[in-house]
């Protein structure tokens, strides 16, 4: 049976500055469960790092303001109103994140085995000597050669592909349940890339770890993400199991991702945001359907009112208007095809 490990909950996230509120996340829900990876994508400025770090409880607040109503559940516990205690154990120890730019994000001065090992003893109790030791380990375990000399060397002495599986033995030190991983691959090249995304999956299959992917790139969606939660605007367009939402798109935004390419293999890499136009602007978000100001089907409805999710087999849903018509538009043959 499945079990529900992460809990999202009508999450709005806004900042405040001198131009007036920024939107970042508009009430927002999705699960993920125990041993699952679930991919957040969408172009950028849609919210899914701000996403990210209300669930690290990275958010600063002011100038950031987390809306009433919003709930983060961690096994059923309320991140949101977790004491400092509660929080250092939750983060790096129940839950990690890595982020794109694993220069920016470890530590200059400190070796790559401080860097482990300090996490280890942040959440463990052993000797340095111990940590140090379960530091070379868990360098093998990301692939890194030669770990018990690595181990002594700084970020810089590695190549952005090793800083990056250096980044992931910090987060994997404590065993979390899940992992975020933030554009883990965005700044690599395309085989370092799919190196990366092989080492989150097997780490993935072998811990049971739950893993929220977030990505522009369906490429990297495709191989590793159970489900897909499609991002836009601050809010959820459409959301369903990975081969539901490549193979049977329910939004004109996903469908026009999925079209940005000629052909749809999902072997390739697919960058997103080849599609015409930009996002709209998260001070002023439209009023109805976000992606009215892009969408090649937008309805009067549309621009007046927020469409609401039309659900289809197997958890499969989408927020979109032409679900309501009584026919189908002739150049929309994917609305024909999830009539439900
Ligand atoms: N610290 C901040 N102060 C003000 N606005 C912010 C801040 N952080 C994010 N935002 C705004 O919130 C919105 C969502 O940002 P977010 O970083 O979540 O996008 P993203 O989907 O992760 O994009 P990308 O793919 O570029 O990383 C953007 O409009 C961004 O400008
Ligand atoms: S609700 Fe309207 S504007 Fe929005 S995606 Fe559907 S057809 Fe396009
Ligand atoms: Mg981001």
């Amino acid at each position: 049976m499945s079990e529900k490990l992460l809990e999202i909950k009508d999450l709005a996230v806004s900042y405040h500055g001198y131009a007036g509120e920024v939107q970042s996340v508009r009430r927002v829900s999705f699960d993920v469960e125990k041993g699952e990876t679930v991919a957040i994508v969408g172009e950028s400025g849609c919210g899914k790092s701000v996403t990210a770090k209300a669930i690290m409880r990275l958010i600063k607040t002011p100038p950031a303001e987390i809306k009433d109503g919003s709930r983060i559940l961690f096994k059923g516990e309320d991140v949101l109103k977790f004491d400092d205690r509660r929080l250092r154990e939750y983060r790096g120890g129940e839950v990690a994140i890595i982020f794109q730019d694993a220069l920016a994000a470890l530590n200059p001065t400190m070796t790559a085995g401080k860097q482990i090992a300090e996490n280890i003893l942040h959440h463990v109790k052993m000797t340095k000597k111990e940590a140090m030791a379960q530091a070379v380990e868990l360098l093998r375990m990301v692939g890194i050669p030669q770990p018990e000399q690595r181990v002594k060397q700084y970020p810089h002495e590695f190549s952005g592909g090793m800083r990056q599986r250096v980044m992931i033995a910090i987060a994997f030190a404590c065993n979390p349940q899940l992992l975020i991983a933030d554009e883990p691959t965005t700044a690599l090249d395309v085989t370092i890339q799919s190196q990366i995304i092989d080492l989150i999956k097997k780490l993935q299959q072998e811990k049971g770890t739950s893993v929220i992917m977030i990505t522009h790139d369906l490429g990297v969606v495709a191989n590793i993400a159970h489900r897909i939660v499609v991002m836009y605007s601050g809010k959820i367009v459409e959301r369903g199991c990975s081969m539901d939402l490549f193979h049977h798109p329910k939004h004109p935004y996903t469908n026009a991702l999925l079209e940005a390419v000629p052909r749809l293999d999902l072997n390739n890499k697919q960058v997103l945001a080849s599609i015409e136009g930009t996002p709209p602007d998260l001070l002023n978000p439209p009023k109805g359907c976000p992606f009215s100001t892009r969408c090649r089907y937008c309805m009067e409805i549309c621009c007046r009112e927020q469409p609401p999710a039309v659900s289809f087999e197997n958890n499969h849903e989408a927020s979109c208007w032409l679900y309501f018509l009584k026919e189908a538009p002739a150049d929309a043959p994917f609305v024909k095809e999830g009539r439900v």
